[in-house]
């Protein structure tokens, strides 16, 4: 594994080296998944903490203690991540945890267990880009964006961390784990997150009454996020996320990129993105636009 800068460069992608390290990413490689185990993959930047914030109500039946005591990265860790070489492998099952990893390199056991449970969650690109790129200036762990426009080269050629969107996304959507995933976006989640969560608990097989469900939603609405320090990342020291440039819970909004290209970047932009993804069998919300 290459150290790069701020990174550490994991079979060429880069790995922000504050959340991962070489002894982390090698615990990754070996990790030892459970058949219950419940996984969220998502492009950074897609909604990953709202799906620790959901699954930790999911696989608790609807108990909030933990989700107003344990951070967000103790609860449902990042796969690769050091804290989940700390907590996962002594944690109780169910276990929860997200992952920003491609299909293909997902660790063995993932292949071989009957964990049957994998939530995709896919975001409008443009949408990503626009949270990435203020995420990257409150982030120290991350490169500097430079200009909106020298941020949307970078990621449109995968400059950034987790690599390209595209291939991200064609990487699980072309993956062989037939029922074993469930794909939802972002955007179905802002337009109907009660919906959404009757859809995780029949995919998950697990109940949860009417009135919990409304909890649950009620508590997963961005402004209660926002102001639960277990879940808005405000407790991560002030040299690794600056807060003052910009919030982690920043807006929570779908189509914010309509204040941020400009016609030119909006006509590179969709040209790139259709080019990587032609031939893809999927539909998204935003291919409409
Ligand atoms: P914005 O920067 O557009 O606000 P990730 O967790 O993958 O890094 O994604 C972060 C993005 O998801 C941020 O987008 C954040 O505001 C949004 N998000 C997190 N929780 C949310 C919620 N409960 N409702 C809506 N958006 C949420």
């Amino acid at each position: 594994m290459e150290k790069v800068e701020k990174y550490i460069k994991y079979h060429g992608l880069l790995c922000p080296n504050v959340m991962c390290s070489e002894d982390s990413l090698k615990r990754f490689e070996g990790f030892n998944m459970r058949d219950d185990d419940v996984i969220a993959i998502t492009y950074p930047k897609s909604g990953t903490v709202w799906m620790q914030e959901i699954l930790s109500l999911i696989l608790s039946g609807g108990d909030f203690t933990t989700v107003h005591t344990i951070p967000n990265w103790y609860r449902a860790p990042w796969l690769n991540s050091v804290p989940a070489a700390l907590v996962l492998e002594n944690k109780p099952s169910p276990r929860a945890m997200v992952c920003h990893m491609p299909y293909h390199l997902m660790p063995p056991s993932f292949f071989s267990s009957q964990a049957k449970v994998v939530i995709y969650l896919a975001r409008n690109p443009k949408d990503v880009l626009v949270s990435s790129f203020y995420f990257h200036q409150m982030a120290n762990f991350l490169d500097d964006p430079g200009t909106f426009d020298e941020f949307l080269e970078k990621f449109l050629a995968g400059e950034v961390f987790y690599g390209k969107w595209t291939d991200h996304v064609k990487s699980w959507r072309n993956n062989d784990l037939g029922d074993r995933i469930l794909f939802v976006t972002y955007e179905e989640m802002i337009k109907d997150l009660r919906g959404v969560l009757k859809r995780f608990l029949d995919f998950l097989g697990r109940e949860m009454t009417e009135e919990s469900m409304d909890q649950v939603v009620s508590h997963c609405t961005f402004s209660q996020m926002k102001n639960n320090a277990m879940s808005n990342l405000s407790m991560v020291p002030r040299d690794v996320m600056d807060h003052e440039k910009s919030s982690f819970l920043r807006k929570g909004i779908v189509g914010d990129w309509k204040n941020h290209f400009s016609p030119d970047q909006e006509k590179k932009f969709n040209t790139a993105i259709k080019q990587e993804m032609e031939g893809i069998n999927a539909e998204f919300p935003w291919d409409k636009e």
